[in-house]
């Protein structure tokens, strides 16, 4: 390590041994993927949140410089690196959070699906790490496909016997983001007035946004549902072929990502009714993982809402994305298993 990087460390342990000392309040979080596309905007973001003391920056390249860039930000967190497999049980260790932003990306033509094979061995890799070092942390799953990767992270953890179904969230806040500021683009309201449920889970049909349960209430024509829901299940692809090869939805990730962590931490820290949609362990349908929105507190999913009243066309969506689920979180579970 260069020596100013060795000076900043070793001022950043005081300061964390200080903060333990005066039981500051705040939270140790980990990004495992942290110099990625996304990786690199979320370190950014939750430098910035007031809830996080210690934040672990964790990848297979460019730790270094991620980190070092970061920690110069005049905020509250102190700021860790680490690089490559062999430093990731030092990363996880303590962690109360784990982001997993790790893997790689879609391209135009490829569906969330076709990065399984490369995506899949790097979840359970991570996840194995976390069942040694941090096994009561909240993890939250962001690498495609979020479907079965989610699955994944659970066999992970059951095999390890440190499996809590209420730990394990799968991050569906994009779909969310993107389905309040369509509908509120066609409503003419504020973003930030407007509150969509998405219940399901996280790639294409499987996306089922629920439109009868906007708040604030309102109704929608026919034309309308149908170019919202097309476009909420479509909005990753919409930013993969804008993007032209260059890797899918980074920037708005990184703001959900952030938005659903915050809500974790806020749980977490005891506050009350902190509800978000999220993709975890579920009875709420006759499949053992599922979307909706939950309620977050000190342990995590502590409460999962049942879906509500549905209208006839999010009956018939909800039977199509069902279809599609049982098969991806098989393909999860299977991966594991085999
Ligand atoms: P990226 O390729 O820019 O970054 C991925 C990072 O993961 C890279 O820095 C890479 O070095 C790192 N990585 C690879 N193998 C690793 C390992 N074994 N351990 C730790 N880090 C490792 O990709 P981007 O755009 O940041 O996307 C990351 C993932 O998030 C993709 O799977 C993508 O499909 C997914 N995603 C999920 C969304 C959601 O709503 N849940 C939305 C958008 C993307």
């Amino acid at each position: 390590q260069p020596p100013n990087l060795q000076i900043e460390e070793s001022r950043n342990l005081e300061r964390t041994n200080c903060r333990a000392k005066g039981a500051a309040p705040g939270f140790k979080v980990a990004i495992l993927g942290a110099a990625g596309g996304i990786g690199q905007p979320l370190a950014l973001l939750m430098k910035m949140n007031p809830l996080v003391s210690v934040l672990h920056l964790y990848d297979v390249v460019n730790t270094p410089g991620v980190t070092a860039d970061i920690s110069h930000m005049d905020t509250g967190a102190v700021v860790r690196g680490f690089l490559g497999q062999a430093q990731l049980e030092d990363a996880l260790t303590g962690m109360d959070l784990v982001i997993i932003p790790a893997g790689v990306p879609r391209k135009p033509g490829m569906t969330r699906d076709d990065l399984f094979k490369i995506n899949a061995g790097i979840v359970k890799t991570l996840c194995e790490g976390i069942a040694k070092c941090c096994p009561k942390a909240i993890v939250n799953v962001i690498s495609n496909p979020v479907n079965s990767t989610v699955p994944i992270a659970a066999e992970v953890f059951k095999r390890a016997g440190t499996f809590d179904p209420k730990r394990l969230l799968g991050v569906t806040m994009l779909d969310v983001v993107r389905a309040n500021t369509f509908v509120a683009e066609v409503l003419g309201l504020d973003p930030r007035d407007v509150d969509v449920p998405v219940v399901g889970g996280h790639a294409g049909v499987t996306i089922l946004p629920l439109l009868s349960q906007v708040k604030p209430p309102c109704s929608f024509t026919a034309q309308e549902i149908d170019y919202l829901t097309d476009r909420i299940q479509n909005g990753g692809t919409e930013v993969v072929e804008a993007k032209a090869g260059a890797g899918s939805a980074t920037l708005s990730m990184a703001y959900a990502a952030v938005k659903f962590a915050d809500a974790c931490l806020r749980g977490l820290r005891g506050d009350s009714g902190i509800v978000q949609c999220a993709f975890v362990a579920s009875q709420v349908t006759e499949l053992p993982f599922f979307a909706t929105k939950v309620r977050l507190g000190r342990t995590g999913a502590e409460e999962i809402y049942p879906l509500g009243p549905l209208n006839e066309y999010e009956r018939v969506g909800l039977e199509k994305a069902k279809n599609e689920l049982a098969g991806s979180i098989e393909k999860g579970v299977s991966f594991i298993r085999k």
